[in-house]
């Protein structure tokens, strides 16, 4: 009797249980320091002017000094490049512009020697117009493809996001993000009767679909990849209330791709860590997606997107609260089940080094933020020696967006200190795009002599949170001031006994603050420290910043 009541409930549970019953992470993840590249502006060893994975290879002992241990890769296959990359026409083949199919096989291999781990970017909802399965679906004539995209079934209905064009087919396809990608079909949570052509999920088109995305995984995860960057994640399945059906995809892939490849890892670009960890992914980013407060630290007057005020500004007018709110919750609710990555950028938004926040000290009290919060740290390639996001670039591959251009953080790694910073052999008119040509740009060579510089402060940051798992990405963190509209922001990070204060204060002026503070406190020993103190008067905490300075401190 109670065994059939507990099958019954068994089968009741709602996905959201079932979510919490994947296998763990691997354990690699939690100590993993991550590096994203743009392939296109990393190393061009070729002349052609682009990136390619040679030049990723030669620049791995680099990483690794840096104290990376995963790279995730944008897009890298074969594609048309009116979205740099995410618009692909081949899933299985390297872009002959970045090498072979061979070559990435000795990216991983090459990796893997120096135990780093490489990850590649998953484009599941949509191809390229040009991609062969596009072509075969817009035939008249049924075929295996017919399916493979969203069609409805006259060219006259032609619902939001649909577009129509000269095809054998009668009917207009559903886009993803741009025209030029279609929507593959995974099908509908909850099909319009009405609209035959809306097909449920479980119909064999999307089913295939389905198939072929799980053999895309397969395919490079044999050959050698550590993981996958999934780009759109929760837009695989269309009219979806509550993403239930999204869910039970993302579930059925985890728990294969788990089963086959336990040292994997599956990150999400969702923008909602808890509901992207719930759905099956093991890491998901806080980002420019969603209204989470990211933009509100970082975005300022220039940039891909542009916001008049923003907490890490010189002139000291932002507020860290949405953030903190926001990101509380969200630890919160990931709990162990998963990781969150605040990320310094990404090749969608503009970098730290960005309009008026744009010296060296500036820069250090951004990296000093993201890199003792919990979380997953990330550099985007460049950040880690204070490349500048470059306005007025003209639009390139796709780069243009209606709130503003992406190029701006896709310029070329600024290696040395030679005319083309050593990014390629070429001239600088074949540069994918041009470099940064402000006469103090900062570059790798140059920064790496120079103990005291922001790359070697980056990579003390990164041995930090390995040194004292009370600044990792675990750990207990409590925010003992983060007022609206005040400086300096305090926290606390705590672990296995080990307790610090992170005291940041991104704005021009000198401020001081004080808060409550529990326990004992001998001494607050300087770790990592610039023109800040802290003093224990009875139980308050006493703070005392200069303008635009930083403080690391071990409480013993
Ligand atoms: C998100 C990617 O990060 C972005 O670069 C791309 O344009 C869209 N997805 C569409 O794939």
């Amino acid at each position: 009797m109670r065994l059939k009541h507990t099958v019954v409930l068994f089968l009741l549970l709602p996905l959201s249980v079932w979510g919490s019953s994947f296998k763990p992470a691997p354990a690699w993840l939690k100590t993993a320091a991550f590096y994203q590249i743009y392939p296109q502006s990393f190393k061009d060893t070729d002349g052609d002017g682009i990136g390619d994975i040679n030049g990723i290879i030669s620049k791995l002992d680099y990483l690794k000094w840096l104290g990376i241990d995963a790279i995730w890769m944008n897009p890298c296959f074969e594609s048309s490049y009116q979205d740099a990359g995410y618009d692909v026409t081949d899933f299985y083949h390297v872009a002959k512009r970045y090498g072979t199919n061979d070559d990435l096989k000795r990216l991983f291999r090459e990796a893997h020697k120096r135990n780093m781990r490489v990850c590649l970017d998953l484009v599941a909802g949509h191809t390229s117009i040009d991609h062969p399965w596009f072509k075969a679906s817009q035939s008249a004539t049924r075929n295996e493809l017919s399916d493979r995209y969203i069609w409805t079934n006259d060219s006259t209905v032609k619902p939001e996001r649909h577009i129509s064009g000269k095809f054998g087919r009668n009917g207009t396809y559903r886009k993803n993000f741009f025209d030029c990608q279609p929507a593959l079909n995974y099908g509908f949570g909850v099909p319009d009767p009405a609209q035959p052509w809306q097909l449920p999920v479980t119909a064999e088109g999307p089913q295939r679909t389905r198939k072929e995305l799980i053999n895309i995984i397969d395919f490079w995860m044999i050959m050698g990849c550590d993981g996958f960057r999934v780009d759109m994640a929760p837009s695989l399945i269309k009219n979806d209330p509550d993403r239930v059906e999204t869910d039970k995809l993302w579930a059925e892939i985890r728990n294969h791709f788990q089963a086959k490849f336990p040292e994997g890892i599956l990150i999400a670009e969702w923008g909602n860590p808890a509901r992207a960890i719930k759905a099956g992914f093991m890491m998901d980013f806080i980002i420019h997606l969603g209204n989470n407060g990211y933009s509100s630290l970082f975005f300022n007057k220039v940039g891909t997107y542009r916001h008049d005020t923003c907490y890490f500004s010189f002139e000291g007018n932002g507020t860290p609260t949405k953030f903190v709110d926001y990101y509380l919750e969200q630890l919160k609710n990931v709990g162990d089940s998963g990781y969150l990555c605040v990320p310094t950028a990404n090749h969608d938004f503009q970098r730290p080094n960005c309009g008026t926040r744009n010296d060296d000290a500036q820069l250090r009290t951004v990296s000093t933020f993201l890199m003792t919060i919990p979380g997953v740290p990330l550099f985007y390639y460049g950040d880690e020696i204070g490349m500048k996001f470059i306005d007025g670039l003209p639009s390139k591959e796709g780069s243009l967006l209606t709130k503003g251009n992406r190029a701006g953080s896709r310029t070329p790694m600024q290696w040395d200190g030679s005319e083309g910073a050593g990014f390629s052999t070429t001239g600088q008119d074949k540069y994918y795009l041009p470099i940064d040509d402000s006469s103090y740009r900062p570059n790798v060579e140059t920064q790496m002599a120079n103990p005291s510089s922001l790359l070697h402060f980056n990579r003390r940051l990164l041995q930090l949170r390995k040194q004292y798992p009370a600044l990792g990405t675990r750990g207990g963190i409590r925010f003992l001031y983060a007022e609206a509209n005040k400086y300096p922001f305090v926290y606390e990070r705590t672990a296995n006994g080990q307790r610090f204060i992170i005291v940041i204060n991104p704005s021009g002026k000198a401020v001081k603050a004080e808060c409550s503070f529990s326990g004992a406190a001998k001494e607050f020993k300087p770790v990592l420290v610039d023109r800040t103190s802290l003093k224990l008067v009875k139980d308050k905490l006493q703070i005392n910043t200069d303008g635009v300075s930083y403080g690391i401190f071990m409480v013993n």
